[in-house]
């Protein structure tokens, strides 16, 4: 098995994952180096969500390894996972709707602490005040302070995007994995999440993104992956992706079909 490797923070090594006749994962191997944006691209069905997926403990692959600073996590169930430092945004938002936007917020800070999600614990533990500040300065992080008493429920697609990036960022992950954090926003919301994400990498934090926007993607990667059709075609810096002719060929593929 793979050492671990000094500045790799995320290192997914030879993984497979089919599901009944269909691959959608082929020998996939990834590196993420430590305080990096590494955005992670590829036409719909590439199989990003999955990968991400495999990283975070919720589907298992066939075969191979995910490495988070050098540990195997292949026995690890997506909790542990979640409490040695890995938080994530998913495709589509997970969020407490008949909780409000404060106590959504509050709820992975104990997870973290506890290991797992308290409901009844979070009123009692509300007079918490550090745990509480912390959760009023990442509602502010995120541009929902001043809706911090709604329900979750009421906010907009876009807004539920960024309150579960709060959700994440509460837990001060050493690696996050957002998955499309941009889907559904508005131009303007989407470039409050630019300057976001980009405020987050001066704090040192690794960040794996799937990405559809190009101009998030390109405003935000240090490293680019295109994934198509299960399996990493090409790799490099933002702008060597750009110009690769196999990157054009699988997403004008797409366009095709
Ligand atoms: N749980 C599952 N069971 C069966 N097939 C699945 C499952 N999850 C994903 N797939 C299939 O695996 C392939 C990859 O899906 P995945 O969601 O990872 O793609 P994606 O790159 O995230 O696409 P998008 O850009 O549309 O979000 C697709 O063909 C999808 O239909
Ligand atoms: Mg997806």
């Amino acid at each position: 098995m793979t050492t671990a490797e000094k500045n790799i923070v995320l290192h997914v090594a030879d993984v497979n994952k089919s599901f009944g006749g269909l691959r959608a994962l082929t020998e996939v191997n990834l590196k993420v180096e430590e305080g990096k944006v590494h955005a992670i691209i590829g036409p719909n069905g590439a199989g990003k969500s999955t990968l991400l997926n495999v990283c975070i403990g919720r589907i298992r692959p066939d075969n191979g390894h995910v490495l988070f600073n050098g540990q195997v996590l292949d026995e690890h169930e997506p909790h542990e996972i979640n409490q040695l430092g890995v938080s994530r945004v998913f495709q589509t938002p997970e969020i407490f709707a008949d909780l409000t936007l404060l106590d959504n917020v509050m709820i992975p800070a104990f997870a973290k602490r506890d290991g797992a999600f308290k409901f009844n614990a979070v009123r009692a533990v509300a007079a918490e005040k550090s745990v509480r500040d912390e959760a009023e300065y990442v509602l502010q992080d995120v541009g929902l302070y001043e809706r911090r008493f709604d329900l979750a429920g009421a906010l907009s697609r876009g807004d539920k995007r960024r309150l579960e990036l709060g959700m994440c960022l509460i837990q001060k992950p050493k690696l996050l994995l957002l998955d499309e954090p941009t889907a559904g926003m508005a131009r303007h919301d989407t470039n409050m999440t630019i300057d976001l994400l980009k405020r987050i990498k001066s704090r040192g934090m690794t960040k794996v993104i799937i990405e559809h926007d190009m101009h998030v993607v390109f405003s935000l990667a240090d490293k680019i992956s295109v994934l198509a059709q299960g399996k990493i075609i090409a790799e490099g810096l933002p702008d060597e992706v750009r110009g690769s002719p196999k990157v054009k060929e699988a997403y004008l593929g797409e366009a095709h079909q």
